[in-house]
C-alpha cells in the first residue's frame, strides 16, 4: 500500500483504549496530584509524566512498592531503578562519598534529564538498587513529578513501557501497556525530549563515564568535566566477558514486534535499497526532508534533526507497530549531539543490524 503524504507525515493517533478497568486515569490539577501522592504514599504503583519519557513511579524507600514496578513491567530484578528527588538535600540522604563534580553537574543541569549514579546508604532498599550498593539519582523538570515528589517523597521510576518494548511518550501508551498492571496514569502530556535520561557514572573527581546517553550530550558535560568517556557498550553490543556497568546493558531494549534494521548512507542509496527489497510489509523511517515518491512504498518520517528525532522516535516505533510492520529500515540518524541518544536506542531496537549502502 503506498501512503499518501498526509498519512505518512503525521502521526497516527494513539488507539483508545476501550475499557480501563482498575487503571484510573487522573489528570494534571492539584486535586488528581493530591490522590496520586496518596497512592504512591500508600505503596501503589502510578504512571507518571516526566521531560523524558513516562515513568512508573513507586516510593523508592519502600521495598514491596518498589516489587510491584518490577512486577508491572516484568523487569529482572537486577536491573536497578533511578530514584527521582526534587531537591538536592534528598541526593544526601540517599548516597555518600558524592564527589564536587556531582554539585557541579546537578547545579547546571538539574532539574533536567541527567541521572547520576553514586555509592547509596542504607536507606535505599536493595530492590530499588537491583542489589547494587550504587543508586542513579535524577532531579526531573517536569512540573507534575517535581509536585508529586514535593508532596510524597522520592520516587522510584522506571521508563513506563513493558521490559524491552520502546518508552512511552504518552499517557495513552502507558495505558496500553499498563491498564489493569498499575493503580493509576497522570496524563501530563507528550514527553518534551522523548529520550530517557543521560546516564553516568564518576570514574574519579574530574571523570564521568556516559553509560547511556540522552538529552544531555558529552559535549555539554565537557564544559564542566575535564574527562567524559562514552562507554563502549553504548555504540556496541556488550563485550563477552566484560561485566556491565549498567545493568541495562545486558537487556533487549526498545523493540517494537517489526524487524528494525538500521540503513546507513545517503537517501538515495537509503531509498534504492529499500526498492530492492520491496514488500507488502516492509515500512521504510525516514527524515521529513527526504522525497519520499521516490519511495512508492509504506513510510513514516520521524523529523528533521536530532532534537525532533528524539523526540518522536519511540511514538513511531510503537506506530509500526499498530501498523502491523513487518521489517521497517530506519534512515541513520547523526551520531552527535542528542543524535548519539537516537542511534543508541536505535541500535538497540535493531539488535545491533546495521546496513551500509
Ligand atoms: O529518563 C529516564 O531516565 C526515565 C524517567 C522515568 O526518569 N527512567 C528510565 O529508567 O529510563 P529505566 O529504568 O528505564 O532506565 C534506567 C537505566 C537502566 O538501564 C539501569 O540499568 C540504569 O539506568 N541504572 C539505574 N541505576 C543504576 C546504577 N546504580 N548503576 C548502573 N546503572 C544504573
Ligand atoms: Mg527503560
Amino acid at each position: 500500500m503506498l501512503l499518501p503524504p498526509q498519512i505518512g507525515r503525521q502521526s497516527l493517533q494513539c488507539s483508545k483504549i476501550s475499557k480501563m478497568e482498575k487503571t484510573v486515569l487522573l489528570d494534571d490539577s492539584e486535586n488528581d496530584i493530591v490522590k496520586a501522592s496518596e497512592m504512591i504514599k500508600n505503596g501503589e504503583v502510578v504512571g507518571i509524566p516526566t521531560e523524558t519519557v513516562y515513568g512508573l513511579g513507586a516510593d523508592a524507600l519502600n521495598p514491596e512498592a518498589v516489587k510491584k514496578i518490577f512486577a508491572a513491567k516484568g523487569r529482572p530484578a537486577d536491573n536497578p531503578l533511578i530514584v527521582h528527588i526534587c531537591d538536592i538535600s534528598q541526593a544526601e540522604t540517599l548516597a555518600y562519598n558524592i564527589p564536587k563534580l556531582f554539585y557541579t553537574l546537578a547545579e547546571n543541569f538539574w532539574p533536567g534529564p541527567l541521572t547520576m549514579i553514586v555509592p547509596k546508604r542504607e536507606i535505599v532498599p536493595d530492590e530499588t538498587s537491583g542489589g547494587l550498593e550504587t543508586v542513579g539519582i535524577r532531579m526531573p523538570s517536569h512540573a507534575v513529578m517535581r509536585e508529586l515528589i514535593k508532596k510524597s517523597c522520592p520516587i522510584a521510576a522506571p521508563s513506563a513501557n513493558r521490559s524491552g518494548y520502546p518508552s512511552p511518550t504518552t499517557a495513552m501508551h502507558v495505558m496500553n501497556d499498563m491498564n489493569g498492571r498499575i493503580s493509576a496514569v497522570i496524563d501530563g502530556g507528550e514527553s518534551r525530549f522523548g529520550v530517557e535520561s543521560t546516564v553516568i557514572s564518576f570514574d574519579d573527581d574530574s571523570t564521568v563515564r556516559i553509560l547511556r546517553p540522552g538529552s544531555v550530550t558529552a559535549q555539554m558535560l565537557s564544559e564542566y568535566a575535564e574527562n567524559v568517556i562514552i562507554d563502549d557498550a553504548i555504540l556496541n553490543d556488550l563485550a563477552e566477558g566484560r561485566d556491565a556497568p549498567s545493568p541495562g546493558m545486558k537487556y533487549k531494549h526498545y523493540s517494537p514486534k517489526a524487524d528494525v534494521k538500521i540503513v546507513e548512507g545517503d537517501y538515495k542509496a537509503f531509498a534504492e535499497y529499500a526498492k530492492k527489497i520491496k514488500s507488502d510489509n516492509l515500512y521504510c523511517l525516514i527524515f521529513d526532508e527526504d522525497d519520499f515518491s521516490e519511495l512508492d512504498m509504506n513510510y513514516l518520517t520521524y523529523g528533521s534533526d536530532s532534537t525532533e528525532q528524539a523526540h518522536s522516535l519511540f511514538a513511531r516505533l510503537r506506530e509500526l507497530d499498530e501498523r502491523n510492520a513487518g521489517t521497517v529500515l530506519v534512515r541513520a540518524p547523526q551520531k552527535d549531539g542528542v543524535g548519539l541518544a537516537v542511534y543508541n536506542r536505535l541500535l538497540r531496537a535493531a539488535g545491533f543490524e546495521v546496513i551500509r549502502v
